[in-house]
C-alpha cells in the first residue's frame, strides 16, 4: 500500500465511521491525492462512502487484509510479526522463497492476487482478488532433521483445521487438503530448503477460499468457506485465526513431535475406511502411519504406504 493511501486509511480508522474531509486526513495534499488514495483502498477491500463537503467514511474493512485488521487478533510470537501484503505478486511462495535468508522466523507475506499461484503436484492455483487467503510462511525450525521437516505438510493442515474447526463437515483428504461436504477449501503447498542433514527453512504456502460464491465450471470440486458455512467472514481476523493455530501446531511439532497433528489428520481424514484411487491402483485406506504415510490395501491384502501424491475417494478423481 502506497504511504497515502495508508495515511489516509489511518485517519479514517481513528474517526471510527464518523466523515473526515480530504484536508483532514491528508492535510499537505490535494483533493486528487486524497481521492487516488481512497481508491487504492478501495481496491484493497476497504467500503468507504464519499459525499460531497462531508469527505469520506469507513463502512465496512470485512475484505481488507492489512496490519489493523490482522494485528489486533494475533496471538503468537513469531508467525506474522512480520507481515507483508501485496496487491499482487506471482507466487507468495516465490516471494518468501527469495527473501529466505533476510526474513525473519515467522514471516507472513500476503497477497490478494497471484498471477501464477502454485499448487502440489505442479499444478496452479487460482484465485479472484477480494475473496480468498493466500499466503505464505517461513519457518525456521531449530535442528531439525529434514526427514521430520517433511511432515510440516500435515502439521500445517491440522493447523488450519482447528483454526477452522466451526466449519461443518470438515475433513482433512490426504495429505492435506481441507474439504468441507467433498468440496476442497483449502490447499497446502509446503517447500523445504535443507543445510546438509537439517531443515534450514520451510515456506509453508497455504490458499483457502473465503468468500467466493461461484467457481469455474473446470473446478467441479472446489468450494468456499462462505458456501460451506452459510455466511461471508471478514478476511482479517480469519487470517489471525489462521496463523494463530499455524504457530501453535508447529510449536508442538517442534517441541513433542508429529504425533498430535497425525491424531487430528486421522480424526479428520476423509479417506479412511474408504475404497481410494491413487497412482498404482487403489484399495482401501486403512491408516496413516507415523510417518505420515496413507496405507492402502490392495484386493489381494497387500499393503502400501504412500509417502506423497494424490489420493481419491473411489473412482472420482476429484473428491
Ligand atoms: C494445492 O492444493 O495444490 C496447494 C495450493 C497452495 C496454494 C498457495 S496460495 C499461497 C501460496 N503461494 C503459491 O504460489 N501457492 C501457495
Amino acid at each position: 500500500m502506497t504511504p497515502l493511501a495508508e495515511s489516509v486509511l489511518a485517519g479514517l480508522l481513528q474517526a471510527g465511521g464518523e466523515y473526515r474531509s480530504a484536508a483532514e486526513l491528508l492535510p499537505l495534499e490535494g483533493r486528487a491525492q486524497v481521492w487516488n488514495a481512497v481508491q487504492e483502498l478501495r481496491a484493497a477491500g476497504c467500503h468507504i462512502e464519499g459525499r460531497t463537503r462531508r469527505g469520506y467514511r469507513l463502512t465496512d474493512t470485512s475484505a481488507l487484509v492489512h496490519p489493523s485488521t490482522v494485528e489486533p487478533f494475533l496471538t503468537t510470537r513469531r508467525v506474522g510479526r512480520f507481515f507483508e501484503t501485496l496487491a499482487q505478486t506471482d507466487s507468495t511462495n516465490r516471494e518468501i522463497k527469495a527473501r529466505a535468508d533476510s526474513l525473519p522466523d515467522g514471516a507472513v507475506i500476503w497477497a490478494d492476487r497471484q498471477t501464477a499461484g502454485r499448487g502440489r503436484q505442479g499444478r496452479s492455483w487460482n484465485s479472484d482478488a477480494g475473496s480468498a487467503l493466500q499466503f505464505s510462511v517461513l519457518w525456521k525450525p531449530l535442528h531439525m532433521s529434514a526427514s521430520t521437516g517433511a511432515l510440516v505438510t500435515q502439521v500445517a493442515g491440522a493447523a488450519l483445521a482447528r483454526a477452522l474447526d466451526f466449519c461443518p463437515l470438515l475433513g482433512i483428504k490426504w495429505p492435506n487438503d481441507l474439504m468441507a461436504g467433498g468440496k476442497k477449501l483449502c490447499g497446502i503447498l509446503a517447500e523445504m530448503m535443507t543445510d546438509g542433514e537439517e531443515v534450514a527453512w520451510i515456506c509453508i504456502g497455504v490458499g483457502l477460499n473465503v468468500n467466493q460464491l461461484v467457481f469455474p465450471a473446470d473446478l467441479p470440486h472446489a468450494g468456499s468457506l462462505a458456501l460451506a458455512t452459510g455466511r461471508s467472514w471478514a478476511r482479517g481476523p480469519l487470517l489471525a485465526r489462521l496463523l494463530n493455530n499455524l504457530e501453535r501446531e508447529l510449536e508442538v511439532f517442534e517441541a513433542r513431535g508429529p504425533k498430535a497433528a497425525l491424531d487430528l489428520c486421522r480424526e479428520k481424514s476423509t479417506l479412511l475406511g474408504h475404497q481410494i484411487t491413487c497412482e498404482g491402483g487403489g484399495g482401501l485406506a486403512v491408516g496413516l502411519d507415523d510417518a505420515g504415510r496413507l496405507l492402502v490395501r490392495d484386493c489381494e491384502g497387500n499393503i502400501r504406504a504412500l509417502l506423497s501424491g494424490e489420493a481419491h475417494l473411489g473412482s472420482d478423481r476429484g473428491a
